[in-house]
């Protein structure tokens, strides 16, 4: 996809592309899907499967209605093609303390965000929440993140999944409500700023649940079985909310596109796969890269590529390489056998003495007809016309891309970006093991006590020594501590020095478990008790806010 390779050409005239001759024409249908490569989504998923057994299945288990946990983050980023964020942390500006640590350790496709946000173009952030007990310090990783785009000038949402919560949790409408309350408070008490950014619940959203309508259409039982392991008890409204979902992710770009970054937890990752595969298959147009007439795969482009890179080593006239030439150098020297390398010989023979010629290829995925017309007399240069698509050779992917984008929202399309996700990693328990709701010694709810935020901290496992001799010989683990991801997580907020200070005298053994913990314990405190001052202080804002905060579904 990222596989900018434009194409080039020595522009000699081409007359042969002029014959109307349509010798090497080959039917469209190959053109329709990505020629026959498998989704995002469906590969992923299978992968997931096909390794779930041998590698031990909780190793990486992402299910968003089941039991997250993360081993061993790496396979993350092997099996299911997550990036590393590091790797792009140099292109984001003014990058989030998160970031920073590392705490958000992976991304799909967030350089187009960053990019945006270097360029000072649109972009959106926007994540859910299912209202389903009271929000906690893990909720506000992504409350703070949705803040921060918004403070780096990004449109930002945040919504309140209560049809999924109803459909997958079984929560009755009146718990829903209140627990709705609860997470736009911390919300806004963190810093959202609700005039500058959109706070929805689902089951109110009427575009929401119109974009949802359409998506579904694209999506079957299939493969939502494939991805999310339905079968035939998942109930009706529980596939619903996933569809759901897809429409929330694309809501930012319903006026227009833009970037826009969905920061999730590893969990939500088989919907980002989802999600990107629907919106490409919402658009009216797809861009490929191709050589000849005919469609290859993924795996035979770049054979094709070298092929036509090396024309001057085998054609009659390297101004006009013969696919027959190509595919009797591609014999010749690429003596490895492997199924690309068969069938690309194949196809350029069938292809005979057609030119082999580097081009970007637009084509049709479900435009209007005025729509494809208005295509064909938008490409500039030379062109080739087919029944399915455009064969464009004086325009590069990235300029084919814009143009397909322009035409499709010119006719009436919404011309999609693919959404971007970033993910953090999930808390450690205070009591070791997950952080989960259902053990309320294992988390710390937002609107704990600040007493009790307090003493959860001070009786939170450690990963200091048994002695304190021993702690000073050795140092702690702070790289398995709670409570040094207390501070690195929360606790020192912007503070990178006090982060910092905190791990090395943790592991230079100058700083012991009582005193590590009482400091701790008392910014928990002091954070706990600040944060519900300012939920209170917007309780009374709370009316003139859009968000309806009792839903009309309740029959209590
Ligand atoms: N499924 C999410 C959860 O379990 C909630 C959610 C709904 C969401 N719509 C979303 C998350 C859109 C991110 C983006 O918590
Ligand atoms: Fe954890 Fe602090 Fe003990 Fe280090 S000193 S192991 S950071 S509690």
């Amino acid at each position: 996809m990222t596989d900018h390779d434009a194409p080039h050409d020595d522009a000699s005239p081409d007359e042969d592309r002029r014959q109307s001759g349509d010798a090497w024409r080959e039917s469209d249908a190959t053109l329709r899907s990505d020629g026959g490569e498998p989704s995002e989504a469906r590969r992923a998923s299978s992968e997931l499967r096909s390794d779930g057994g041998a590698a031990g299945a909780d190793d990486v288990a992402l299910d968003p209605w089941g039991s997250s946990t993360v081993a061993d983050y790496r396979k993350l980023f092997d099996q299911f093609g997550i990036d590393v964020f590091d790797d792009i942390l140099p292109g984001v500006p003014n990058p989030h303390y998160l970031m920073r640590r590392s705490v958000i350790f992976g991304h799909r496709d967030y350089d187009r965000v960053a990019s945006a946000m270097r360029a000072g173009d649109d972009f959106a952030a926007l994540s859910g929440f299912m209202p389903t007990g009271d929000p906690h310090i893990g909720h506000k990783m992504v409350f703070d993140e949705i803040i921060w785009h918004q403070q780096q000038g990004g449109d930002a949402y945040g919504l309140i999944a209560d049809l999924e919560a109803h459909a997958a949790r079984d929560l009755s409408w009146a718990e829903i409500d209140e627990h709705t309350r609860s997470y736009v408070l911390s919300l806004l008490a963190l810093g959202f700023d609700p005039e500058a950014g959109e706070l929805y619940r689902q089951s109110t959203n009427r575009e929401v649940q119109d974009l949802a309508f359409e998506l579904g259409v694209e999506a079957n039982f299939s493969e939502l079985q494939a991805i999310y392991d339905f079968d035939g008890e998942t109930d009706v409204s529980h596939m619903q909310s996933v569809v759901t979902q897809m429409a929330d992710i694309l809501y930012p770009q319903l006026d227009e596109p833009k970037p826009t970054v969905i920061p999730v937890g590893p969990d939500q990752d088989p919907h980002m796969r989802l999600v990107r595969d629907l919106a490409a298959r919402m658009r009216f147009f797809g861009v490929t890269e191709a050589y000849a007439s005919f469609e290859a795969t993924a795996t035979e482009r770049p054979l094709l590529r070298q092929a036509y890179n090396a024309r001057t080593d085998y054609a009659d006239n390297p101004d006009r390489p013969r696919c027959v030439e190509a595919a009797g150098w591609l014999r010749r020297t690429r003596p490895d056998p492997s199924e690309a390398r068969e069938s690309a010989i194949e196809k350029l023979e069938n292809a005979g003495r057609e030119p082999i010629r580097p081009r970007t290829r637009i084509f049709d995925r479900r435009a209007t007809e005025e729509a494809f017309d208005a295509l064909i007399q938008a490409v500039d240069g030379d062109k080739r016309v087919y029944d399915e698509h455009v064969d464009a050779f004086d325009l590069d992917q990235e300029a084919a891309e814009e143009l397909a984008r322009q035409v499709e929202l010119d006719n009436g399309g919404y011309g999609f970006l693919p959404p971007s996700s970033i993910y953090h990693r999930f808390m450690t328990g205070l009591t070791g093991g997950k952080m989960s709701s259902s053990i309320p010694a294992s988390h710390i709810s937002l609107l704990d006590d600040p007493e009790d935020g307090y003493d959860k901290v001070k009786s939170a496992t450690t990963g200091g020594r048994s002695t304190a001799e021993e702690q000073r010989e050795k140092g702690g683990k702070a790289d398995e501590c709670p409570v040094y991801e207390l501070y690195a997580y929360l606790l020192s907020g912007d503070d990178d020095e006090f982060a910092t200070e905190v791990y090395e005298e943790c592991v230079g053994g100058e700083r012991l478990c009582g005193g590590c913990k009482e400091q701790a314990a008392e910014l928990m405190a002091a954070f706990l008790e600040e944060h519900q001052e300012k939920r209170a202080e917007w309780e009374d804002k709370l009316d003139e806010l859009d968000i309806e905060l009792e839903s009309d579904r309740r029959r209590d």
